[in-house]
């Protein structure tokens, strides 16, 4: 299972690049806003620090205006996939983007059919948001185990992305469905290996080692 950063802050890209088990970076709109700075900018500072995919989602809504700006973002590095929104703008976007040799992330997927759409048109990832379903009362990881099963069923080589994932539970279900990838925010992934009873177990080591050896 490949895990990628949810977050265009680099300081947090950093560290978690140090551990050694980052496999990519997922952007968006609200993410760059947060950062207050260029887009495309901070596309080229990130894709300096990790090697692996980084998507750079396309502002515009229309098929044309996507294709124009996923062909400029793609300028910027070779490690870059381009994200569309799962709209049939972005299907026709993702169609030739793939054409093209571009890589693309289908994003904003809140329902089977829209993966199965996309996975037709080529498409690299697919990125369902389980938390924002989870929000609106329904279950987020169904929509994960229901995606599974079709790409399976058919041998569709689109990755699922596991998105908006809020907590280390989001996670562990995700590995468990057999999603391809999982991209989490900074905080969450420092939650992944913790647990009282490790702290507990290290302390009391120590303190047995100690009152043997003295230090
Ligand atoms: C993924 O690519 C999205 O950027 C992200 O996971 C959205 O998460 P949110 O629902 O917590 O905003």
């Amino acid at each position: 299972m490949q895990l990628y950063i949810d977050t265009a802050n680099l300081d947090e890209i950093k560290e978690a690049h140090d551990l050694g088990v980052l496999d990519g970076v997922t952007t968006n709109p609200t993410l760059i806003a947060r950062e207050g700075v260029d887009y495309g900018k901070r596309l080229a500072e990130i894709c300096e620090v990790v090697k692996g995919p980084v998507s750079a989602e396309v502002i515009a809504l229309d098929a044309a205006g996507m294709i124009e700006e996923g062909v400029q973002r793609a300028e910027i590095a070779e490690n870059i996939v381009v994200k569309l929104p799962c709209t049939v703008d972005g299907l026709k976007a993702c169609k030739s983007l793939t054409d093209r040799d571009i890589r693309t992330n289908l994003t904003l997927c809140f329902q089977p059919l829209q993966a199965l759409m996309v996975a037709k048109a080529g498409a690299f990832l697919v990125s369902p948001f389980i938390g924002r379903i989870d929000d609106i009362g329904e279950d987020g990881m169904d929509l994960i185990h229901r995606i599974r099963a079709i790409y399976d069923n058919y041998g569709f080589e689109t990755k699922i992305l596991a998105a908006s994932i809020r907590h280390p539970k989001h996670m562990l279900d995700c590995a468990l469905a057999g999603a391809d990838v999982a991209t989490v925010p900074f905080k969450v992934i420092a939650q992944f290996m913790q647990h009282p009873l490790t702290d507990k177990g290290l302390d009391a080591f120590l303190a047995d080692y100690q009152k043997t050896f003295g230090r």
